[in-house]
């Protein structure tokens, strides 16, 4: 088994690893996080989530099946219940499974249609989408896109309208409209949002559906140090994107994100594939930025003006202490 060393603020953190209807009752689900190798499933209590190898001879749970709120091993039918203590051994069935028979349990939530689970002990809640308890928007889901980068250059990425008129030509930017205009990123006093920015002004090729070009702007809020939210309004209609990044390994992540917009112009399924085709202009970009990793230090790369929400960001995860997926 390879291991990232831990990172403390990753490891306590919420990440989505699956969407709830992935989880059918009798299937379990093999999912990776942070290098860890984890098996999801449906108990009576809930989702349950263990270290997907079973404490007899390492066989993977997640090729198992769930049988009478139990979890069983595909091996030699050891069962688990949903803390990860083993109640029944096939062979040996009058033996009572003894207390360290048992695989590692982790912390698992289910919010926002998705599974977010945790390797460590959060400190806090999943963090809030705001749009998603709000009637007057629809939400639709986009991805997972799997993502072969860093997840701070992934938000970083996110929080960049510089790069819209050249790798979204046409359809977040137009080349001929490239200037930023001035705006202030700051670091949030508020412990729930990290780094918030508001009104930077975009100039877009057809914000309206109209046809026709204007400048639009856009609030952003980094939440978490791989989860952020855009709102940007034109004429009285609010479009608004959840994202959020899970780091597989320092290298490789699946992006996670919800579409959530008051009005309706386009189908489901457009709006879905609007959002493939943006994602899958940032791919290549992002996956070649050399170094890999971000540098927390500043006097690394060359930070403008209309960088300053990346500069609040980098500042951020270095007050955090973030040392996953970054060079510090
Ligand atoms: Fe799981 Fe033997 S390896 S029961
Ligand atoms: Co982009």
């Amino acid at each position: 088994m390879t291991h990232a060393p831990p990172d403390p603020v990753l490891f306590d953190d919420w990440h989505v690893v699956a969407r709830s209807e992935q989880l059918e009752v009798e299937k379990p689900v093999a999912v990776n996080l942070l290098g860890e190798d984890v098996v999801l499933w449906r108990g009576k209590d809930g989702v349950a989530a263990f270290r997907d190898a079973c404490v007899h001879r390492g066989a993977r749970l997640s090729l198992g099946k769930v049988r009478d709120c139990t979890l069983v091993c595909p091996y030699h039918g050891w069962r688990y219940d949903e803390q990860g203590q083993c109640t029944h051994i096939p062979a040996q069935p009058k033996l009572t499974p003894p207390k360290k028979a048992k695989v590692s349990a982790y912390r698992v939530k289910e919010k926002y249609g998705w599974i977010w689970l945790s390797l460590g002990n959060p400190a806090r809640d999943v963090p809030a989408f705001a749009e998603w308890e709000d009637d007057s928007y629809r939400k639709v889901h986009v991805g997972p896109y799997p993502f072969p980068a860093s997840g701070p250059r992934i938000i970083e990425n996110f929080l960049d309208v510089a790069h819209f008129p050249f790798v979204h030509e046409g359809f977040l930017g137009d080349p001929a409209y490239p200037e930023i205009d001035e705006y202030e990123a700051q670091i949030s006093p508020d412990d729930e949002i990290g780094v918030i920015a508001r009104d930077i002004s975009v100039f877009q090729p057809d914000p309206d559906g109209t046809g026709e070009g204007r400048r639009i702007a856009y609030t952003y809020k980094v939440l978490r140090p791989l989860t952020a939210t855009f709102v940007k309004s034109s004429a009285g209609a609010r479009f608004a994107m959840f994202f959020t990044v899970t780091p597989v390994g320092e290298r490789m992540s699946f992006v996670w994100a919800y579409i959530a917009m008051d009005y309706s112009t386009l189908t489901d399924d457009e709006i879905r594939s609007f959002q493939d085709k943006i994602t899958l202009q940032d791919v290549p970009v992002v996956s070649s930025q050399r170094p890999e990793l971000i540098a927390l230090d500043l006097a690394e790369e060359l930070h403008l003006r209309s960088d300053r929400i990346s500069i609040a960001y980098r500042k951020w995860l270095r007050q955090l202490g973030l040392r996953y997926g970054v060079l510090t």
